[in-house]
């Protein structure tokens, strides 16, 4: 197997706020890693460190094996990472990243904000921006959409473009961020379904999400994220079927449409 991503003490905190204390968390190439906790508890934070839109407060991250910035001693004996932020560049380039609000451009179609990224952060040549294109909105299921402008699109489609996007980008690791929390009950499923495909195809993915079945299906490991620390993590069996928490158990309760046929919460 081999490690993609490994994040070791990670901490960071806003001023006086300590949002993420300690996360250490190591995952597979291949590998699909479901975040769960309640509201606060730090699941956005750490994904955008993972891409450095948040500059970790201390702590290591390493993608691919490769430690991500450099590290020095302090006169007080402490370790500081330092981050250039052409790597930073570099980083966010091979880590995709969808949130629930999926910003696309409003004046661009399908196609161009597809291509935006391999031709601008990229620079590829332009016919290889445009066959990315063409490949990944097909991958999504909108090859039929693809001259159409975000405000022609439902919202299920306006987010399978952000992940055409971002796969645009070809990452190494794509970060979901509640993805289908802004959807119409009616079209989350078909953002799900292109997940999900992503996974069966061997996708690294990290993904914060409240589809409690969706996760229990198809994550490899499950994170319970509490106060800014993992909880509880393992197997969706452990974590979501016999959680050893109470403040999982809690959690999971809290969900009234979760619903696993032998769901051991007490
Ligand atoms: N840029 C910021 N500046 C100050 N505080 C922040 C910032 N970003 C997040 N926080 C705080 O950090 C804590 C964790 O926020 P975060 O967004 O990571 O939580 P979350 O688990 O994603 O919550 P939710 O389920 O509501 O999305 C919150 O108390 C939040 O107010
Ligand atoms: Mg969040």
């Amino acid at each position: 197997m081999t490690e993609l991503l490994k994040i070791e003490n990670l901490n960071k905190s806003f001023g006086a706020l300590e949002v993420l204390k300690g996360i250490d968390l190591t995952v597979e190439k291949g590998e699909t890693v479901v975040i769960l906790g309640s509201s606060g508890s730090g699941k956005s934070t750490l994904l955008r460190c993972v891409n450095f839109m948040e500059i970790p407060t201390s702590g290591r991250i390493a993608i691919a094996g490769k430690p991500v910035g450099t590290e020095r001693s302090r006169a007080s004996g402490r370790i500081q990472v330092d981050y250039r932020e052409s790597e930073l560049i570099g980083i966010r380039a091979t880590v995709g990243m969808v949130f629930q609000h999926f910003n696309l451009f409003p004046h661009m179609t399908a196609f161009g904000n597809v291509m935006e990224g391999p031709r601008t952060v990229l620079k590829l040549p332009r016919g290889e921006c445009e066959a990315r294109a063409e490949t990944y909105l097909s991958k999504v299921g909108l090859a039929d959409k693809m001259h159409s402008y975000p405000a022609h699109l439902s919202g299920g489609q306006q987010q399978r473009v952000a992940i055409a996007r971002a796969l645009a980008m070809e990452p190494q690791l794509m970060l979901f961020d509640e993805a289908t929390s802004a959807l119409d009950p009616e079209l989350v499923g078909e953002v799900l379904q292109t997940i999900r495909s992503l996974a069966d195809e061997g996708m690294t993915m990290l993904i914060v999400t409240h589809e409690l079945g969706f996760a229990y299906s198809v994550a490899s490991k499950v994170l319970f994220l509490s106060d800014g620390v993992i909880l509880e993590q393992g197997a969706p069996d452990d974590v979501l079927v016999r959680p050893k928490q109470q403040r999982t158990r809690d959690f999971l309760r809290g969900h009234a449409t979760y619903k696993l046929p032998d769901l051991a919460i007490t």
